[in-house]
């Protein structure tokens, strides 16, 4: 039985606005979604006088609400500033988009969240950061849970390729298991380091694999 879509859904489904990537963008985010293990990636260009969001640019590789939601949270959010942009909620998104099945809820949570890390991004980058957390353990754990592992399409946390972390003096130091040489190797570490090296207080970030 088809999902019961409003048409406004199915009209951003068939023809989402922003949709692609930004070259040389001032802020990026990855986020993944441990309900479904589908990826959303949003991009921005920010007046870096205003914080105003000037263009914004979303790629999802999820299902036709989560599609829906990225096309009408970017719409929102262009010509916003960071601070307005980061009260769009999953809630508003919806009712823009007359409703969306309860049983999708995680989609539009999903685009939420790409729209705010993709702030903290910004934010992070650009010193703008006002409570200022050291980085822990902990912190970096929670932030490895936005590293997708590929090959199962669930983070790096929840699928035990985390093998150890340590934080001493502004170094991360993060120990994979998986092979060096593994096709998402590179991959994996390059997430790894684009998630933690914005922290404040990281100076380096070390990923080792446990060949
Ligand atoms: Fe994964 Fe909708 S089912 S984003």
């Amino acid at each position: 039985m088809p999902l019961p879509y409003s048409d406004i859904v199915m009209e951003h489904f068939r023809n989402p606005r922003n949709v692609g990537r930004i070259d040389d963008p001032d802020a990026k985010s990855v986020e993944g979604s441990p309900a479904c293990g589908d990826m959303v990636a949003v991009y921005l260009k920010v007046d870096p006088e205003t914080h105003r969001i000037e263009d914004i640019k979303f790629e999802s590789y999820g299902c036709a609400s989560n599609i829906a939601t990225g096309s009408i949270i970017t719409e929102l959010a262009k010509g916003r500033t960071l601070e307005e942009a980061k009260q769009i909620s999953w809630q508003e998104a919806t009712k823009e988009l007359g409703g969306l099945p309860p049983i999708k809820t995680h989609c539009s949570v999903l685009a939420v969240d790409g729209l705010r890390a993709a702030i903290q991004n910004y934010e992070e980058r650009h010193g703008l950061v006002t409570e200022r957390e050291p980085t822990t353990v902990q912190v970096v754990e929670k932030r490895l849970k936005r590293v997708m592992n590929p090959v199962v399409g669930l983070d790096i946390v929840r699928t035990h390729l985390v093998h150890e972390i340590t934080v001493t003096a502004g170094v991360v130091r993060v120990v994979v298991d998986l092979p060096s040489d593994h096709q998402f190797a590179s991959n994996i570490r390059e997430e790894i380091v684009e998630k933690i090296e914005p922290l404040w207080d990281v100076e380096q970030v070390e990923i080792e694999f446990t060949d």
